[in-house]
């Protein structure tokens, strides 16, 4: 299949969207870039154009999609809150927004979309490229990460291109996203004014609990599933994020870490370490920075192409360090844990 790749990088380049826009709209498939990572988008009503993602990305089928709306008010034509309260307190803190909001579907919303759940995932994303899509499309647009399903997700149009290219007819090329991570997703209770966090993302937890009085975090965040345990989001269970060679946590005080790190690299394995850490283990090719070690926003940024710079690498190993659970730390060391299959070593 052709790819048309369509360069996009301010509102003064809308009308290149035109064309994509009417081809999404009538069923094809259209990657386009979000703050978060870049989506592969279908028509969310239409169900063939919805297992033509699946098919392009490998997609297990039971993994639901999340739809995109260009108002949060759009929302209410897909999805019932059964917690109208905290639905608009979630809309009008964090929409249009890095968060993604599970809710009771509405009966036009395909199975297709939702893998047969009775919920409904809901998106309104800010970029400015994605939202004029979104205007101009006129439809609901279910997009899963425009990645290789397992692949780190694609935080450049590159990533896309590597993953996706003569597999897809639409490539828009926004530059790099700004969270660089996947949306936060909660489920907002009936009847309390609770959360449950089934993805940490760019919306953190400190700032969730500035619209409920409580969040709890699904099981999956914490650790591998015991056998028959199901994550409240089907997608958490999957080794995702993963670079080709295995990757390896690495905690304990900074001496014993970096002087671990430093044994790992002079054999020749892969590094993922902190700004910090650079002098004291040296410059060397295998060495991946993700930034400052309070730098969180940067690490959240930085996190999926340095995944990826491994791939392209000789390595056959890799060890990281991890951040801290707090802010959009708690984000980057979920993605890490992901590509780590939670195997951490304690030095
Ligand atoms: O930032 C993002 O959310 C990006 C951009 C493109 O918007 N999208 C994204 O989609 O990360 P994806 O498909 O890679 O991840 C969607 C996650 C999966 O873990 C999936 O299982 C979960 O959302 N999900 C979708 N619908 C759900 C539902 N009804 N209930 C629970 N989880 C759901
Ligand atoms: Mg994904």
């Amino acid at each position: 299949m052709d790819t048309k790749i369509i360069r996009w990088r301010s509102h003064a380049d809308d009308d290149a969207l035109i064309e994509a826009a009417e081809a999404l709209k009538n069923g094809a498939l259209v990657a386009f870039p979000t703050e978060t990572v870049y989506g592969l988008g279908a028509n969310a009503l239409n169900p063939d154009a919805c297992r033509a993602i699946y098919e392009a990305k490998g997609r297990p089928s039971d993994n639901p999609l999340i739809v995109h709306v260009d108002s949060p008010s759009k929302m209410l034509q897909y999805a019932e809150p059964e917690n109208p309260a905290l639905f608009d307190r979630l809309a009008a803190a964090f929409m249009p927004g890095p968060l993604t909001v599970v809710l009771k579907k509405k009966k036009i919303v395909p199975d297709a979309v939702t893998a047969s759940l009775p919920t409904v995932a809901l998106r309104c994303p800010i970029h400015p490229a994605a939202h004029t899509l979104l205007r101009l499309a006129d439809v609901p647009v279910a997009a899963p990460s425009a990645n290789t399903s397992g692949r780190p997700s694609p935080t450049a149009a590159e990533h896309v291109l590597e993953d996706l290219y003569g597999k897809v007819p639409y490539i828009i090329d926004g530059g790099s996203c700004d969270v660089g991570l996947e949306s936060t997703i909660v489920l907002p209770h009936a009847n309390r004014n609770t959360l449950t966090l089934l993805r940490p993302g760019g919306v953190t937890p400190e700032e969730l609990l500035t619209v409920c009085d409580h969040l709890e975090f699904d099981k999956a965040l914490t650790g591998v599933l015991k056998e028959g345990e199901q994550p409240l989001a089907p997608g958490m269970k999957y080794r995702h994020y993963a670079p080709k060679a295995p990757v390896t946590g690495v905690v304990g005080s900074d001496e014993n870490v970096l002087a671990f790190l430093a044994e790992r690299l002079a054999e020749g394995c892969g590094v993922l370490c902190f700004d910090e850490d650079v002098k004291i283990l040296g410059a060397s090719k295998r060495l991946a920075v993700l930034g400052g070690r309070w730098d969180y926003a940067m690490q959240a940024r930085e996190l999926f192409s340095k995944l990826r710079f491994f791939d392209s690498s000789d390595v056959t190993a890799i060890f990281t360090r991890l951040p801290e659970d707090d802010l959009l730390g708690l984000a980057v060391k979920n993605r890490l844990l992901k590509a780590c299959g939670f195997s951490v070593l304690e030095v």
